[in-house]
């Protein structure tokens, strides 16, 4: 078992929202295969496991660090619970029980009436600690809504991108950095189609912690096949007034709101359904007006940067300010500085 949670961590950061999970198959006394969860939306440990093990996996015994999943309505991947009944497994030993309401007891229930000789609880406590994340978001409701961050980065006079639609790069490295750790604090990072079709951002951790869960609102579904958050390096789920597919995405219908558009209210009330405990939703303007307009945004981080963008048709023209000094006047920020550079500017 410790080798099996040993294979579970090597799924850590690449997971989530899934647990990490490892399977180690045993038979005479002789280890005859292994397998692990490497990543959201990759085959589960079980499955990888029973490939490599072939027929020699009837009468072996299976060692998991979570107990093995069941179908269930919206599932993607196949039961394990189910296969390694399939393949002949005599005995499955695991470390925790699978805390999602619609798996918990429920593979254990399926492989006992199959024949198998179940124990669950081997190396329960240290199964516990590897995916303790996993299990406090499945401890948590599902009626319970996300927190909603929102983030922007705007120029000193307050526009988020130049006349052109360009909004990289308003902000320094340091600070798409910090941004990057934020995502990787956040469970899922939310935009409206209009950031992807202008910008085609990632919108991953930057290598700073795990990729969050990339949520796009996309009423009509006109996202391009080529957009970068499609591209599989993390989940991502398009919220749809319109039923669909979209290959390297889920599309989630949630009913439309006003003007036919995705409403934020059931926007919300899916991810929490789906264990997402913050939302850090980046933009653009028309998505921060919404939620800030249904008074559905918790908290606001707010980056200026020193310069601006006025009428600049690209971000190259914006202008620099040089010797900033901020000051707090009261309840306001004062920001005081002298123009660096009057590049020459073409106006759209
Ligand atoms: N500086 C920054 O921090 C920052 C961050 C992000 C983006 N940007 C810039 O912002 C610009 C894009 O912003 P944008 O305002 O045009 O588009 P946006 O806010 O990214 O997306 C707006 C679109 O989202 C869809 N949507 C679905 N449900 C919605 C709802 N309930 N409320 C609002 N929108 C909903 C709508 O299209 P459908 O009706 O077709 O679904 C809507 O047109 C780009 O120039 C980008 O560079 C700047």
């Amino acid at each position: 078992m410790r080798l099996a949670l040993d294979l579970a961590a090597r799924g850590r950061r690449r997971v989530f929202p899934n647990p990490m999970a490892g399977c180690v198959l045993v038979k005479d006394g002789r280890l005859i295969a292994t397998g692990w969860h490497r990543a959201y939306g990759r085959p589960h440990a079980e499955a990888e496991a029973l490939k490599l093990a072939g027929r020699r996996a009837r009468g072996a015994a299976a060692y998991v660090s979570l107990e093995p999943c069941v179908t269930f309505p919206g599932k993607k991947t196949p039961s394990c619970a189910q296969a390694l009944a399939d393949a002949g497994v005599a005995r499955v030993l695991y470390a925790t029980q699978d805390p999602n309401p619609s798996v918990a007891g429920r593979g254990q229930k399926l492989m006992r009436s199959r024949g198998i000789g179940v124990v669950s609880g081997v190396l329960g406590r240290e199964g516990r600690a590897l995916n303790a994340d996993f299990l406090e978001r499945m401890r948590r409701p599902a009626s319970l809504k996300p927190r909603v961050i929102l983030k922007m980065a705007l120029s000193l006079d307050g526009r988020a991108a130049s006349l052109s639609g360009e909004s990289r790069w308003i902000t320094s490295p340091a600070s798409r950095r910090l941004v990057g750790r934020w995502r990787a604090e956040s469970d899922a990072v939310l935009v409206g189609i209009g950031t992807v079709l202008e910008d085609d951002p990632s919108l991953t951790a930057r290598g700073m912690g795990r990729n969050p869960v990339r949520v796009v609102l996309d009423s009509r579904l006109k996202i391009p096949r080529r957009a970068k958050v499609l591209n599989g390096e993390a989940p991502t789920w398009i919220l749809s007034a319109r039923r669909g597919r979209a290959p390297g995405a889920e599309v989630i219908a949630v009913a439309a709101g006003r003007g036919g558009r995705v409403d934020l209210e059931e926007a919300l009330t899916e991810l929490g359904r789906r264990r997402i405990r913050s939302v850090l939703v980046e933009g653009g303007p028309q998505v921060w007006a919404a939620f800030l307009k249904g008074g559905l945004a918790d908290e606001v981080r707010v980056f200026f940067a020193p310069k601006l963008l006025g009428g600049a048709c690209r971000m190259k023209q914006a202008l620099s300010l040089k010797d900033m000094r901020p000051q707090r006047v009261g309840a306001d920020f004062l920001f005081q500085g002298s123009i660096a550079a009057a590049t020459t500017r073409t106006h759209r």
